[in-house]
């Protein structure tokens, strides 16, 4: 028997005495090595899987509760904020700024610079009316202060670029950029001439993305600065006689708003941004218009209002707040209700009727 088993070893050997290889017995191994191999690959992306769909989970709880804990946080601060005394607030100083208000030398454009020169500001006047700019100059000069004037057409971009060029130069970079000038030329869409409709977009729309480029880059260099935005109730509910004003004031939210979550999104949080939507004002603007809701706003309630809200910080606010409420209802109720308390309650379409038309003479 020895002797057979011994032929049997010997006839398996090779000629150089290694063992000759058994094919079958080759590919069964190898069918169980990529057996075990598969079913470690399969192991291990099933383990991939799990882990990550376990780290989602995990992230997405700890996320919620981050939320709930902020959200009570930030409702509870907004609560406080709401009803605490400006008298007991932190709030910003405007001492020495270099502060420049678009439309410097209109209604609400005045009242805000007699009041930031009050607070030592260094206040920058941009207006396309001379004559009104050189009154307020006076005005200014009257209580001992000093403002800068620049005679600027905020309808032309090159000459916004050139004035802001001027004003680094001769003033220094921009710490609180106020966008305030606007236009409306107060006629129902197929009467608004076409050139009017681009110039209302230019100058309540587009300056403030010129404006905000040309000074942005410095504040960001800084690491801080605030860009102030008026815009309008009617940026916030289309109004008769308003389809280029409403639109370009619209406009003016969606700027302001995408800007802010950019800002926020880069890390700039030093950056701040704040848009006041005002209700009426008695500047000439809106002359003509009869309100029923309530009496046209003062200049100075809402200049006074603009630069509480830059000083606290605040990122939009309207005047009066109320009327932040009750706009925002129409996003909840049937539009033909919208229409309803439009038309018969607040008589909008009535208040706007009677407004004076745009007169581009005069405005020069
Ligand atoms: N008056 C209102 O009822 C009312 C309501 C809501 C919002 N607003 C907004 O408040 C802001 C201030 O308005 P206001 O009531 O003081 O108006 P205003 O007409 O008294 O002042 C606007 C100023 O902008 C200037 N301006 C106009 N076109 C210009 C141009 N091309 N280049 C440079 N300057 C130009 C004017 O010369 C004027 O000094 C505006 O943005 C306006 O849309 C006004």
């Amino acid at each position: 028997m020895n002797y057979i088993k011994k032929r049997i070893n010997v006839e398996n050997l090779g000629e150089n005495g290694i063992k000759k290889l058994d094919v079958k017995e080759f590919n069964a191994n190898e069918k169980v090595q990529r057996y075990i191999q598969l079913f470690f690959r399969i192991m291990r992306s099933v383990y991939s899987t799990m882990y990550k769909a376990a780290l989602r989970v995990v992230t997405r709880i700890l996320d919620f509760i981050v939320v709930m804990w902020l959200s009570f946080y930030y409702i509870a601060e907004a609560i406080v904020l709401n009803f605490t005394p400006t008298s007991l607030m932190t709030l910003k100083s405007l001492r020495g700024r270099i502060i420049l208000v678009t439309g410097g030398a209109g209604g609400v454009g005045q009242e805000l610079v007699l009041r930031l020169v009050r607070y030592k500001a260094k206040v920058i006047v941009w207006d396309v009316n001379e004559k009104a700019m050189s009154k307020l100059k006076d005005k200014v000069s009257a209580e001992g202060y000093k403002i800068y004037t620049y005679t600027v057409d905020l309808s032309d971009r090159q000459s916004i670029y050139k004035t802001a060029e001027a004003v680094k130069d001769d003033v220094g970079s921009v710490d609180i950029l106020i966008n305030n000038a606007g236009i409306v030329c107060g006629q129902t869409f197929l009467n608004l001439p076409d050139y009017m409709i681009e110039k209302t977009y230019k100058v309540n729309t587009l300056s403030c993305y010129w404006t905000a480029k040309a000074f942005l880059p410095d504040m960001i260099k800084q690491g801080k600065g605030h860009i102030a935005t008026v815009g309008s109730l009617t940026g916030m509910l289309g109004a008769y006689n308003c389809t280029d004003y409403s639109g370009s004031k619209y406009a003016t939210l969606g700027f302001h708003e995408s800007l802010w979550t950019e800002l926020k999104t880069m890390g700039y949080d030093k950056i701040k941004l704040t848009m006041v939507a005002p209700y009426f004002i008695n500047t000439g603007m809106f002359d003509g218009c009869k309100p029923t809701y309530a009496p046209m706003l003062e200049p100075k309630i809402v200049a006074k209002r603009l630069i509480l809200a830059i000083r606290r910080g605040e990122v939009f606010c309207t005047v009066p707040s109320s009327s932040c409420y009750i706009l925002g209802m129409k996003n909840y109720i049937p539009t033909k209700l919208n229409w309803l308390l439009q038309n018969r309650v607040l008589r909008l379409p009535q208040a706007m009727k009677t407004m004076r038309k745009f007169n581009e003479v005069e405005a020069a």
